[in-house]
């Protein structure tokens, strides 16, 4: 073969893989397989944060039921205090706006910053005084375990406390109880 037919010859491959890595799979869906997520994580829809206290939100985006946990973006509007907890499994964490740390160590998170938390680690949770606003998006495998000052037990959440608050704060702004259905896999 020439040169100019070998170059040619490799063009045209290189022409093929190119329209082949852009064109959709053809193979055929699994029977049973469950649909993707894929939307605006920061909602248009201000109903879709889910209030979980005073000045405090959560916006599900996806609730984990098979190995227990939630993806979630946590939006609190006030300082100090917001909870101490620990995780028996990991959590991890991408700041959006605004600035939070944890109580136990000497870092500060702020837009940008990855966290990963370590199983059964307690900490707890303060929003500065001049921060209006954070948002951070939370993947939280587990549980939440909330513990007083002592490390005592208070209370917890997972994945299916969280889809009842859901449902209950859906269904009382109109979106329907089974509006966060499409969160949950
Ligand atoms: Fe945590």
């Amino acid at each position: 073969m020439s040169i100019r037919r070998r170059v040619a010859s490799r063009q045209s491959h290189a022409r093929t893989a190119v329209s082949a890595a852009s064109a959709p799979v053809a193979a055929a869906t699994p029977a049973g397989i469950v649909t993707e997520i894929a939307e605006a994580a920061i909602p248009q829809d201000e109903r879709v944060w889910v209030p979980q206290a005073p000045d405090v939100w959560f916006r599900p985006l996806l609730l984990n039921t098979v190995s227990g946990g939630w993806c979630n973006l946590l939006r609190v509007r006030r300082a100090g205090v917001l909870s101490r907890h620990r995780h028996p499994m990991i959590v991890t964490g991408y700041v959006i706006r605004g600035r939070w740390r944890y109580l136990e160590h000497d870092w500060v998170a702020e837009p940008g910053s990855f966290v990963y938390e370590p199983p059964g680690e307690i900490h707890t949770l303060v929003v500065p005084d001049d921060c209006v606003e954070m948002i951070t998006y939370f993947n939280i495998s587990g549980a939440m375990i909330y513990v007083d000052e002592r490390g005592a037990t208070v209370g917890y959440e997972d994945v299916w406390t969280k889809i009842a608050m859901c449902r209950e704060h859906y269904d009382s702004v109109g979106l329907g109880a089974t509006y966060v259905d499409r969160y949950i896999r």
